[in-house]
């Protein structure tokens, strides 16, 4: 009995800690798999000895530890529970439950549905609507109590804010960061010195709580509906599934209903299937991450019958698949040097295929994951990959000898330029703080003339790293200044090359201001700050002379990058900078104010073929205080579309949402001809 006890305490302490790390730090210490197991064996403790079993066992409550609670008083009580599911690995957990199901039904039914639908990785959310109107949008919290994101949710414009049902309606759904918004996230929060996040999951999850919704809205995070608890219209999920979409939510398409086995599992791994498909340029066609697939009773009467135990429904499974794995071995870790000083250590791995790609590196995030993994050089790794995200390793197999085993050091001083490093706030990562460190001006003139700055085509690595090497530039100002000639006597420049090169260049001087802004790459301002700053102050000498306190009392804008903003611009050659790129032309002064009151709270969709990339005229509507959303629906107002539009110019013929084109977006914007 002592023993068993032991086990049991020992099993609900793991658990806890588990928990605590999943939900809470965002860290999976194990698998789920793994974690299953612990789990299982614990129900299993229970049942053999009951008496043993304590009221705060993790099985007694839907024990996720949520930390949307942690100080927050915008509590919202559901009004129906949300409930978790269980989960399953193999054919035989699912003949299991289908034959549970079957046990406690009714024997007059012959055949029971289910419904097999993807298992998005993202965060639950719970909507709801009154008189056709979006009232309500709450996380699952602990399944009972959850925390109030109606601003955030509605910031997001990807809910109908009105739907023709007029009744009561609880919909539930998985709100989800698309996977190259988070590559594209983590990127910009890496040149930003900020923490990244470990998955679309946690970045999904982190932005929904965000206390400052026009923050939220910038995160991109997207939604799939996948259950109508309140105000039902059909007897079965299947069809309300349906009727969903018909209102106008966001479904996902790849739902199936079937009722024997085979059929069942064959979906289940059409889904896999589905999840594994890779584009031409080897990502994953699906834009989101799915972990699994659910399997659902689609008959509401038959799931009441067979109701709920204390955390699970008893009408529903998930079925996980195992995330793509394979083991290779570590020959070296490199540090990176970020354009913001922040060194990120690399593992330099023996090729392996996986997930359709070769993978010959992986991140390490920073020296505490060094640690944590306690990983030395030729150890066997394994990695894993979900998406297109960065592989990353997940432990160390011990059980394979490793005959190399040095240390891994991590470096006192720069490996780029050798200067002492010094250690961030949190101390888990090195900073070069040498402003002349040669991957540092590299890193920051390639910022410069990237796609979400000044956008100069052709101004890439191979180019920067030349014109560094030849003294051509030394910093962003020289790019206005390049000399054709001296360009011509460089390896690889042929007269037309060059031709192009120039003409980017002078292109890019038609920039707005907020790119020009952020194109100085001033540490915690990124792309949504920078033109909530152009916003309050309008052109740099205001901006300038701005204190911290003037910049931080912006709604959205954090005190790091009020302190930030205002010591880069103290800085004598920073100074000198902006001036020589004013003396070349570029933008400096917010586009004149022909702010036109219709435009705003208008939402538009862009396609087609137009004069600029899409993301001039999304930069252009957002200036003008509208929103650019990404599919056609109800809420659209205007749709702009160039040639070649297809089933985005279809959907709004469809819904009698007004097309335009650029000189009408102009009008609309501008409010004059
Ligand atoms: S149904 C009563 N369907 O998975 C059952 N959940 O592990 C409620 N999830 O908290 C859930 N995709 O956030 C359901 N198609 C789907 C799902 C899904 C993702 C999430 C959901 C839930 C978690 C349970």
């Amino acid at each position: 009995m002592d023993k068993i006890l032991a086990r049991y305490n020992e099993l609900i302490a793991l658990i806890e800690k588990y928990n605590q790390e999943y939900y809470v730090n965002n860290i999976s210490a194990i698998s789920d798999y793994e974690y299953d197991q612990l789990y299982k064996e614990l129900v299993k403790l229970e049942e053999t000895t009951p008496e043993i079993i304590i009221t705060t066992s993790p099985t007694r409550f839907v024990g996720d530890v949520d930390n949307s609670l942690v100080g927050s008083d915008k509590k919202i009580e559901h009004q129906i529970r949300m409930y978790s599911l269980e989960n399953s690995y193999s054919r035989d957990d699912i003949i299991e439950f289908i034959d549970k199901v079957k046990k406690v039904v009714n024997a007059t039914v012959k055949k029971i549905e289910f419904v097999i639908e993807p298992k998005i990785d993202g965060a639950a959310v719970s909507i709801r609507y009154k008189g056709g109107v979006l009232v309500e949008a709450a996380t699952r919290g602990d399944g009972v109590i959850g925390e109030d994101i109606l601003d955030n949710i509605k910031s997001l414009g990807v809910l109908p804010v009105t739907i023709e049902d007029k009744g009561e309606v609880i919909i539930r759904g998985e709100a989800y960061m698309p996977i190259s918004t988070f590559n594209k996230l983590n990127i910009e929060r890496e040149a930003e010195g900020e923490t990244l996040f470990a998955n679309p999951r946690n970045a999904a999850a982190g932005s929904l709580k965000l206390l400052d919704s026009s923050k939220v809205a910038s995160r991109g995070l997207k939604l799939f509906l996948y259950s109508l608890d309140l105000g039902r219209r059909f007897d079965n999920h299947f069809d309300d599934l349906k009727y969903l979409k018909d209102l106008g939510f966001p479904v996902n398409e790849n739902c199936f209903k079937f009722s024997e086995t085979d059929d069942i599992m064959d979906a289940i791994f059409e889904i896999e299937k589905i999840r594994d498909e890779l584009d031409d340029t080897l990502n994953n066609k699906l834009d989101y991450e799915l972990d699994g697939a659910v399997v659902k009773v689609n008959d509401y009467a038959i799931r009441d019958e067979l109701g709920h135990t204390s955390k699970y429904p008893r009408f529903a499974i998930s079925y996980k698949y195992k995330s793509e794995s394979v083991r290779t071995k570590l020959l070296s870790v490199t540090f990176q040097v970020g354009r913001t000083g922040a060194i990120t250590p690399v593992a330099e791995l023996v090729s392996v295929q996986l997930s359709g790609s070769v993978i010959a590196r992986a991140t390490l995030h920073n020296n505490d994951e060094i640690k944590r993994l306690n990983i030395r050089i030729g150890d066997t790794v394994i990695i894993e990959k979900g998406g297109e995200v960065i592989p990353k390793i997940i432990s160390v197999d011990r059980d394979v000898l490793n005959i190399d085993g040095r240390e891994i050091e991590i470096p006192t001083v720069c490996p780029v330029c050798g200067y002492a490093l010094a250690n961030d706030v949190s101390g888990v990562k090195g900073y070069c703080i040498n402003r002349e460190c040669p991957a540092i001006v590299q890193g920051g003139i390639l910022h410069f003339a990237s796609r979400d700055a000044m956008d100069i085509k052709g101004f890439g690595v191979k180019v920067v790293e030349q014109f560094l090497e030849h003294d051509l530039i030394k910093d962003i100002s020289d790019i206005y200044k390049l000399d054709r000639k001296k360009i011509l006597k460089l390896e690889g420049f042929q007269s037309q090359s060059v031709d192009n090169l120039l003409e980017a260049i002078e292109q890019s001087k038609t920039q707005p201001f907020h790119r020009v802004l952020y194109g100085l790459g001033i540490k915690h301002v990124g792309r949504t700050a920078t033109k909530l700053i152009i916003k309050q102050f309008g052109d740099i000498d205001t901006i300038m002379k701005a204190t911290e306190e003037d910049i931080s009392a912006i709604y959205g804008i954090g005190v790091g990058s009020a302190s930030t903003l205002v010591s880069f611009f103290k800085d004598e050659i920073n100074i000198k900078i902006v001036d020589q790129l004013r003396s070349n032309g570029l933008k400096f002064e917010k586009e004149p104010d022909l702010l036109n009151k219709t435009a705003l709270d208008r939402t538009f969709v862009i396609t087609g073929k137009l004069s600029h990339e899409r993301e001039y005229f999304k930069d252009l509507i957002e200036s003008y205080g509208a929103r650019v959303s990404s599919s056609v629906s109800k809420n659209t107002d205007y749709l702009l579309a160039g040639s070649d539009a297809g089933s985005k110019l279809k959907k709004a013929l469809e819904l009698d949402v007004k097309v335009i084109d650029e000189n009408e977006l102009n009008i609309i914007l501008t409010g004059s001809r």
